[in-house]
């Protein structure tokens, strides 16, 4: 399998590739590889003549200096991975010195509030971030297509934003979460918890079933109650965030009106580990 750590060495092999109008499918990650990723890989080598993977762990996106440090890194285990499921897929995993010049600085972008909610208001300055360094990638690579997975729901929204203010020619791809047997939704921040944590960890997806089973009976505020109950009882969690939000708009929805979508979203710690997930009503 090709790496490429320098933006013109990739560049300089995919310029003959898009000149004949070959497809590119781009998945960025921050590597620490999972079957997650591993769909997302699968999906754009079924889409696209080529498919290139990023790993890059963006400082940007990351409002505390601890998460930037612990997050996972291990790019040998990673070009494993994908040498093993296909050579028709070339990494790029650049320093950061090849994606920001002097020191990392988000962009500014016109999120239209979609940054004020959720994953916004307790990471100040994170999407800003992952949209910087997304658009620096499809300006690299102008993949025809890209793919993210739907665990980050929210920032699927918000590249969608980034892609339209800038006017991007790139077809975004959401995919479905992949989850463990457990239902724990697949995350590079698992690899952090502790065996016992793992298995303690499917909680969150359970009291997200149980908040959709409850959806086309109750009202939200009562859904809300019994969650937000359901962590306070459980003493391995923190929760920081439960909310059912017009899957649009991600405002939180009060009442349930005819012809909207709505999703639940979870935030919480366990053993000082942050994971979030998603589940649509
Ligand atoms: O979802 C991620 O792994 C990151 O936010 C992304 C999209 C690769 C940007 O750094």
């Amino acid at each position: 399998m090709q790496i490429f750590n320098k933006r013109l060495d990739l560049q300089a092999f995919l310029a003959p590739l898009l000149k004949e109008n070959k497809t590119v499918g781009l998945v960025p990650t921050m590597g620490a590889l999972h079957q997650g990723h591993l769909s997302l890989m699968k999906k754009a080598l079924e889409e696209n003549d080529q498919v290139v993977v990023s790993v890059f762990v963006n400082p940007t996106q990351f409002n505390n200096t601890e998460d930037l440090e612990k997050y996972p890194r291990n790019l040998q285990k990673d070009a494993e991975t994908i040498a093993s499921l296909s050579d028709k897929i070339v990494l790029f995993a650049p320093e950061i010195s090849e994606m920001y010049q002097g020191t990392p600085r988000s962009g500014s972008y016109d999120f239209q509030g979609l940054d004020k909610v959720m994953e916004g208001a307790f990471r100040p300055g994170h999407f800003e971030g992952v949209a910087t360094i997304v658009e620096k990638l499809f300006t690299l690579v102008t993949p025809t297509r890209a793919y993210f997975g739907e665990k980050d729901y929210q920032q699927i929204l918000i590249i969608k934003r980034m892609v339209a203010e800038r006017k991007l020619p790139v077809l975004l791809v959401p995919c479905p979460i992949i989850r463990e047997e457990s239902g724990l939704a697949m995350s590079s921040r698992n690899e952090r918890l502790s065996v016992e944590g793992h298995q303690k960890a499917a909680f969150i997806y359970k009291v997200l079933q149980e908040a959709k089973a409850r959806f086309a009976s109750q009202p939200i505020a009562q859904i809300k109650a019994f969650v937000e109950e359901q962590f306070t009882q459980n003493s391995d969690f923190q929760l920081e965030y439960f909310l059912i939000v017009d899957e649009n708009t991600l405002q939180e929805a009060q009442q349930k009106e005819a012809h909207k979508a709505y999703r639940a979203f979870v935030a919480a710690y366990i053993e000082g580990v942050r994971l979030i997930d998603n589940l649509a009503l």
